[in-house]
């Protein structure tokens, strides 16, 4: 990181590091002046968008039906980013399958599947903190594997001078602060997220917040995951979203070099309103995405309502249907567990999905056998619509 281009920064200060390089540390929310002017057309359209998603949320039966397909997206997108990768079908099977047979990378996949619901649950019961964070963080990296996580202490604040961008910190794009005023930085951000409403939009919060966060980095690693959580959390604790159904990372994997470039250019040139601007373009596209999803699987719906509601039991049938939205891989038992029905009845209401080619075997499969939905899994699969 070169001194002379944080220098004169007017969002933070430098201060030296253990080893005698320069680390950035922000200074607190919020910033000093924004150009409202700016802001305000971008605003107004990624507004409009998620009230339409809330018109969404507010309406399904069902929310879990597209939360889920959402989240999908979000924690495959997210982790791959960072360099983690996996695929909408391999994540299906490793759920039905609790991880049996999964790659490291899907299995952390799926315990960010986990974080992230268990995150957003918590808030109904205990307001957003550092703790869910860090809660988060714990769940995300357990057990992952020892090249990656060894330094990572799961759950814990960086203990070590961290930087991004490269091997050796001499060569790093950006240092964020050193342990002790990252935690001062932590502190500031938490009172920020909790003040009292003083007027200014939750959808601009929510960019400033995630820059503060990441330029914060306080994990060891894990940063870009936790921060994006953070996004939906404060979002929904703050009632924007009526259902948890607002998620960035797929349209900022497809912007992956701007996400980072306006970050830094917060930090180095003070531009915030370049920022505050692309994250709403990012909010805006998300929330379009994830209404064009929602359209999607409710004609998919109607279309499996109709051929099944001549069917014998076409009420449990439809109910086991709206489970595959869900979990588009089963198996009997799980199936059973969720209609509360006997195994020979589950039984029967998977042979009749699969002789409406609602549901296929998957092949290699047995004790026990899964089964997969593979019309659904189209729907919920393409992540740019
Ligand atoms: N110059 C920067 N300023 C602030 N944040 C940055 C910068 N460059 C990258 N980031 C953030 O750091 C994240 C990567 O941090 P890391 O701890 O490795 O997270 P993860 O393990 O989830 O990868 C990126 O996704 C991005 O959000
Ligand atoms: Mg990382």
């Amino acid at each position: 990181m070169k001194r002379e281009d944080f220098q004169a920064s007017a969002t933070g200060s430098l201060v030296p590091t253990e080893r005698g390089q320069w680390a950035f540390v922000p200074i607190p929310l919020p910033p000093a002046m924004l150009d409202h002017a700016r802001l305000s057309k971008p605003l107004s359209e990624t507004a409009e968008a998620i009230g339409e998603l809330n018109g969404i949320g507010r309406t399904i039966p069902n929310p879990y039906l597209l939360i889920r397909p959402l989240q999908r997206r979000e924690v495959i997108s997210s982790s791959s980013m960072e360099g983690t990768f996996t695929t909408v079908d391999a994540l299906v099977l490793a759920e039905a399958s609790d991880g049996d047979r999964s790659t490291p990378d899907t299995r952390e996949v799926l315990n960010y599947m986990e974080a992230l619901s268990a995150a957003i649950a918590s808030l109904d019961k205990l307001p957003l903190s550092l703790r869910t964070l860090r809660d988060a963080h714990a769940t995300l990296l357990r057990q992952v594997r020892r090249d990656r996580g060894a330094n990572v202490r799961p759950g814990e604040f960086k203990q070590h001078q961290n930087y991004i961008g490269a091997y050796e910190i001499e060569k790093a794009r950006f240092v964020p602060p050193p342990p002790r005023e990252a935690l001062e930085c932590l502190d500031a951000l938490e009172r920020y997220i909790h003040r009292d409403e003083d007027g200014l939009d939750t959808l601009i919060d929510a960019a400033l917040i995630h820059y503060q966060f990441e330029t914060i980095h306080p994990f060891a690693d894990g940063n870009g995951r936790v921060g994006r959580m953070l996004i939906i959390l404060h979002l929904y604790m703050r009632r924007k979203l009526i259902q948890p159904l607002l998620y960035l990372s797929p349209v900022f994997e497809a912007r992956k070099d701007e996400y980072i470039d306006r970050m830094m250019a917060v930090s180095r040139d003070g531009d915030w309103e370049g920022w505050i601007v692309f994250f709403l373009n990012v909010m805006r596209d998300s929330a379009r995405q994830a209404i064009v999803l929602a359209d999607n699987i409710g004609a998919l719906q109607k279309n499996y309502r109709e051929r099944l509601q001549r069917a014998r039991n076409s009420a449990n049938l439809l109910l086991a249907v709206e489970y595959l939205f869900e979990r588009p891989a089963i198996t009997v038992t799980s199936l059973m567990n969720r209609l509360g029905v006997s195994y020979p009845a589950a039984k029967a209401y998977v042979d009749v999905l699969l002789r409406e080619n609602i549901l296929v075997e998957v092949p290699g499969t047995s004790n026990p056998k899964l089964f997969l939905a593979p019309e659904i899994m189209k729907i919920i699969s393409g992540s740019q619509d």
